[in-house]
């Protein structure tokens, strides 16, 4: 299956999915990385890879339909069946979404439908919950919204702060990422009346 991932920062779950795609028995593999952001660090990591980028500037544009035709036009140009926002800091309108219906997932660090937007290992800390996570879900219009695929989750711990709690959550993304495109990739995933079917659901990590 071809990706197609859209950053506009660090890339470290690009980079968990370059990883992913390296081994042999992988489903997927990247045809393009796109970058809103000039300069993204996570672009050094597609070049070292090898893979094709583009950045697509949105200030370059008069209206968001022509940033977003400019992307709608690249991923079909590389021949895109899926997209993997990892880290793309803008909300995408109906339109582009619904093109892509169950054909684009994201990750959110937190366990949806709580904490959704900016800021969510802030808003763990302040709600006070003692566990916390990341999903991935298929995009729909709404900003973290959609069918949930995989969630990971880890223990808030005393003495945390936003950076830690994010670090310790990260590191589960770098994980249910790859798997949650395995599963789409295999076949293994479907939506169905807005929840995703799984065939062989993968034991979710930290969880006994
Ligand atoms: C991750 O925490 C992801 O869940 C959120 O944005 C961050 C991107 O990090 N959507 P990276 O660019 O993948 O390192």
């Amino acid at each position: 299956m071809r990706l197609g991932v859209l950053i506009s920062g660090r890339g470290s779950n690009l980079q968990a999915l370059i990883d992913a795609c390296a081994a042999s028995d992988y489903p997927a593999q990247i045809a393009v990385v796109i970058s809103n952001t000039p300069g993204a660090a996570g672009l050094a990591r597609a070049e070292a890879a090898g893979l094709a980028t583009a950045v697509i500037d949105h200030r370059a544009f008069a209206t968001k339909a022509e940033f977003e035709d400019a992307l709608n036009d690249a991923l079909l140009d590389h021949g895109v069946e899926l997209v993997c926002l990892a880290g793309f800091m803008r909300l995408l309108s109906p339109s582009l979404v619904e093109k892509w219906r169950d054909r684009m997932i994201n990750i959110h660090p937190s366990l949806l439908p709580a904490f959704r937007g900016l800021d969510s290992h802030a808003k763990a800390l302040a709600a006070g919950v003692r566990v916390h996570g990341c999903t991935v879900h298929f995009v729909r219009p709404e900003m973290d919204h959609g069918p949930i695929l995989l969630q990971a989750v880890v223990p808030v711990l005393g003495g945390d702060d936003p950076e830690r709690l994010a670090a310790r959550v990260l590191t589960q993304e770098h994980v249910i990422y790859p798997q949650a495109v395995r599963l789409i990739a295999e076949g293994r995933a479907r939506v169905a009346g807005e929840r995703v079917e799984i065939d062989d659901l993968p034991q979710p990590p930290g969880l006994l």
